[in-house]
């Protein structure tokens, strides 16, 4: 296959990216979008300050834009991201307690009610766990309406669009040793065992000195998928795009059959949100890098 969405699929996976909305409009992009991908995660415009900015009034036309281009140009959809402690609109940061309980509640359905059946995946909930060795869950406003907010969210997830795939999405969970990759493995161990829909995890996979890429990263994935849970790598970059951490990535993927895809954050170097590290495979005049041809190698 001579594209990473055509080389994904001999294997029955998906190799996806996020685009952003403001780059619909330039050709390059677009280009190497369509041609090289099959799966589109948007990357700002699903998320809660965008669908609702205000109570009750849910705003689709940036995602709408997002997912008609994914749809037109015959890609799937991954949902991101439902519940997520940054990129909160001000009504909903000063609500706490039941109030907010409701209202996180309320953004579930009303955002899964207008994309229902369209999507394959959604992160239900975004980086709930704590960075560092406490291994337990980061203080936000969801986190303080009570410890089950997260099984809340599955289960009126699985209810508003029964044929999604629900999601928990985080990062510095790629190294099987960390803390934090073991709090997250011990939440979903606990909803398979009680029953909590859950169907997915998304290990983002920001790869950078702060969190390089280790060789246990397959077990971390072997490890999720032994729980009954799919896994998909959802954010891919890896800090210099060394095509030797890329290839292993893949390997790792295409070693555990419950890895579905792999999705990196965005097309070119130039596109990414950490463009100085040059992340990601294609350089900012649309070349393929090194590492582009090593994912396409190993696919
Ligand atoms: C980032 C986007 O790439 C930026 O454009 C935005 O300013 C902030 O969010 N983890 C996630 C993504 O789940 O949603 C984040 O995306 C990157 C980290």
């Amino acid at each position: 296959a001579s594209t990473l969405g055509a080389a994904a699929q001999q294997s029955g996976r998906y190799f996806g990216t996020a685009i952003a909305g403001g780059r619909l409009g330039d050709s390059a992009y677009t280009t190497i979008a369509s041609r090289e991908f099959d799966m589109v995660t948007a990357e700002n415009e699903m998320k809660i300050d965008a669908t609702e900015p205000q109570r009750g009034r849910f705003v689709f036309t940036s995602g709408d834009r997002i997912h008609d281009w994914a749809v037109r140009n015959g890609k799937r959809v991954r949902g991101h991201t439902l519940l997520w402690h940054p990129g909160q609109p001000a009504w909903l940061q000063s609500l706490s307690g039941s109030a907010l309980r409701q209202a996180m509640i309320d953004h579930v359905n009303g955002v899964m009610a207008h994309y229902k059946g369209k999507i394959y995946a959604w992160d239900v909930v975004n980086e709930a766990f704590a960075d560092g060795n406490s291994g337990g869950r980061r203080d936000s406003n969801f986190q303080r309406t009570g410890n089950d907010w997260i099984e809340v969210a599955f289960r009126t997830a699985r209810a508003a669009d029964p044929a999604a795939k629900l999601c928990y999405n985080d990062y510095n969970i790629d190294n099987w040793t960390w803390a934090k990759t073991q709090a997250v493995y011990n939440m979903v161990r606990d909803f398979k065992q009680r029953g909590v829909p859950i169907d997915c995890v998304g290990l983002q996979a920001h790869f950078s000195s702060g969190n390089p890429y280790n060789g246990n990263f397959r077990t971390t994935i072997s490890s999720f998928a032994a729980l009954g849970v799919d896994v998909q790598i959802t954010e891919l970059d890896v800090q210099g795009a060394s095509p030797t951490t890329y290839a292993a990535v893949t390997n790792d993927c295409l070693a555990v059959p419950r890895c579905t895809g792999i999705t990196v954050w965005g097309v070119r170097d130039s596109d990414s949100w950490r463009s100085s590290d040059a992340p990601l495979l294609f350089g900012g005049d649309g070349s393929k890098k090194p590492a582009y041809t090593a994912v396409l190698n190993a696919l």
